[in-house]
């Protein structure tokens, strides 16, 4: 049992690019338009320190290509996370420069065929990358729009050669109390984990994040390499993932392990379930303005709702949670 100081976010309101094209992702290419998302934020990036780009334009999926919703300012979204290894405020950005992204290898594991590691150089060479426009929402009630750059996990997950019996896929942060300074409080389960299941994890939503905004993820948005399951609430979507392992037994969630009645496994966004302390009906979106309404599965219920039709009962009244 963890002794638990509870994080500012647990209480406040309350087309895929020819391979070649990226063999050298950190070259950077000094003003190069790249992607729609950019276009979208041209002029917000400026006073950003200069990050590298991917060698050529990234192709930009139209079946993800437009979000319904105005993309948020780069400097924005890179100047307000939740990186708790790096502290708890959303202001980590310059800690989480500590972070050694490059090179980084990635270990997967556990029922495959034979385990193996992989460069994220490898596989972005290996699988390509294409942009797509994904809305977030965090389960503190606060949202965005970001043009993430990356893969469908269901080709990773291709390339592990998962045995039948897999049933979850579960991913594991880096660990490294010499940069990231918050990992030294004990109080915390490091490392963070997440969890999906095989279902989940082959959604065509489902996206391994090497880039935002058509640049080289930045380190405090989970360099270099994190998920995006943009139905889910945002901390399903664990960064800088070192470790994915394949499994017959459900994950159990950094949070989750804290917090199980809060921030449950499925984590499914819906507006009708409020979270134990606030309700999930509305959000903020952090370019301002009103607050929007919440829709049931962050808008992507065409994609995901069939996924959990035949839940056993159990498992079904939960999976909100
Ligand atoms: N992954 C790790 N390893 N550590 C974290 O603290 N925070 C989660 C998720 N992934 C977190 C994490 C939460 S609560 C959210 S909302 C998103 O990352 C935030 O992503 P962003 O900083 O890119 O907005």
């Amino acid at each position: 049992m963890h002794y638990h100081c509870r994080p500012s976010w647990m209480i406040k309101e309350n087309q895929v690019t020819d391979e070649s094209l990226f063999l050298n992702r950190r070259k950077v290419l000094a003003g190069m338009g790249i992607g729609a998302g950019l276009a979208l934020t041209a002029g917000a990036a400026t006073a950003l320190p200069a990050e590298s780009s991917f060698a050529q334009p990234v192709g930009l999926n139209e079946v993800f290509g437009d979000a319904g919703r105005q993309v948020t300012d780069e400097s924005i979204s890179s100047s307000y996370n939740n990186f708790y290894e790096f502290g708890s405020s959303k202001g980590i950005q310059d800690e989480a420069q500590a972070l050694k992204s490059d090179p980084w290898t990635v270990t997967i594991d556990g029922l495959v065929d034979a385990p193996f590691e992989i460069s994220v150089d490898e596989l972005i060479s290996k699988i390509g990358v294409e942009e797509r426009i994904y809305r977030h929402r965090c389960v503190e009630a606060w949202s965005m729009v970001v043009p993430w750059v990356g893969f469908p996990l269901a080709k990773l997950v291709e390339m592990a050669k998962p045995l039948s019996g897999a049933k979850f896929v579960r991913f594991q942060t880096f660990m490294d109390p010499s940069v990231a300074s918050e990992q030294r409080a004990s109080w915390y389960p490091w490392p963070y984990v997440e969890g999906l299941t095989m279902a989940e994890a082959t959604n065509d939503l489902t996206l391994m994040v090497v880039g935002a905004y058509g640049k080289v993820l930045h380190k405090q948005f989970g360099a270099p390499m994190r998920l995006h399951t943009p139905w889910k609430f945002g901390f399903k979507s664990i960064k800088s993932i070192d470790r994915i392992t394949f499994t017959d037994e459900r994950p159990v969630g950094f949070w989750e392990s804290l917090q199980d009645r809060e921030y449950g496994f499925w984590a499914n966004v819906n507006p009708e379930v409020p979270h134990p302390r606030w309700s999930q009906a509305t959000e903020r979106p952090l370019s301002g303005g009103d607050r929007i309404p919440t829709r049931l599965y962050n808008g992507y219920g065409e994609q995901v709702a069939g996924m959990y039709g035949d839940l056993p009962t159990e498992v079904g009244e939960r999976f909100w949670r």
